[in-house]
């Protein structure tokens, strides 16, 4: 099996004024051991708002976190009230945009072909997207989740090339299981998850089906994290909730020492 190191993602969504998110990101770095960094790679999305002040206390304090954003536009700039360019954010050391979260294609009307814009236009600002994905209750009781979330990686993957795949992040988040405190089985979030890879198989190849990063998300915590990881095919969370409060995300973080 490929060498892949775990990556943990906590969604804090839109929870946090930026004192309330210095104070978030003190207490994890209060907890975060050097087993943890190096075992697993740990990314945070605040909301845009919290982004310079996040920075800052990582950068002044060297707390190896990648900062993250939960959204951003695909074009450079221009007329669009309201929006956030990638180049923006890069520009605050944002390393990492998620695309394509349930929320932004449910609630926001984001389809398959802004997010394919918004991969790419993150890409060329030198980020790491995490593409979401995942199918609705209804879907997967009508046995179409697998044709869903694959018709979601290929469109959002269209014009991408080989080696920015394999440095990608793919995110499953069956939509049923977020914020419900409901959790995909094991095994079907493993399934679900090498179907992703499977998908980057036949659309690239094993190289880099091999290498890119698949999350699960949908109401992952302490006590859910480590059978969930321990699928061959997760390579690590996409977290919500249990990312808001920092012990509970360390403990995810720390899914290893559960055992
Ligand atoms: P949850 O959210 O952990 O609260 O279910 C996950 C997500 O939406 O990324």
């Amino acid at each position: 099996m490929a060498d892949r190191k775990p990556i943990i993602s906590g969604n804090w969504k839109m929870h946090n004024n930026h004192l309330e998110a210095i104070q978030l990101v003190q207490q994890l770095s209060y907890k975060l051991t050097k087993e943890d960094i190096k075992a697993v790679d740990i990314t945070i999305h605040p909301p845009f708002t919290d982004i310079r002040s996040v920075q800052t206390v990582l950068e002044a304090d060297k707390i190896p976190v990648g900062l993250g954003a939960q959204n951003c536009h695909w074009e450079e700039k221009g007329a669009f009230t309201g929006e956030i360019a990638p180049g923006m954010l890069s520009k605050l050391s944002v390393k990492f945009v998620i695309v394509g979260h349930s929320e932004r294609r449910q609630l926001f009307g984001e389809t398959d072909e802004m997010i394919n814009n918004k991969v790419k236009a993150v890409l060329k600002a030198e980020m790491t997207p995490i593409l979401a994905c995942g199918e609705t209750l209804e879907e997967r009781e009508a046995d179409e989740a697998v044709a869903k979330v694959s018709g979601q990686v290929k469109a959002g993957l269209a014009g991408v090339k080989a080696d920015q795949v394999a440095e990608m992040v793919i995110a499953y988040e069956p939509i049923w299981a977020i914020g419900t405190g409901e959790t995909a089985s094991p095994e079907d979030a493993q399934q679900m998850c090498k179907t992703v890879r499977d998908t980057v198989r036949d659309l690239y190849n094993d190289a880099t089906a091999d290498s890119v990063r698949i999350q699960y998300g949908g109401s992952v915590k302490p006590a859910n994290a480590p059978e969930l990881m321990a699928q061959p095919d997760i390579d690590g969370a996409l977290v919500g909730g249990a990312c808001l409060d920092a012990d509970d995300f360390h403990r995810v973080i720390a899914f290893r020492d559960a055992g």
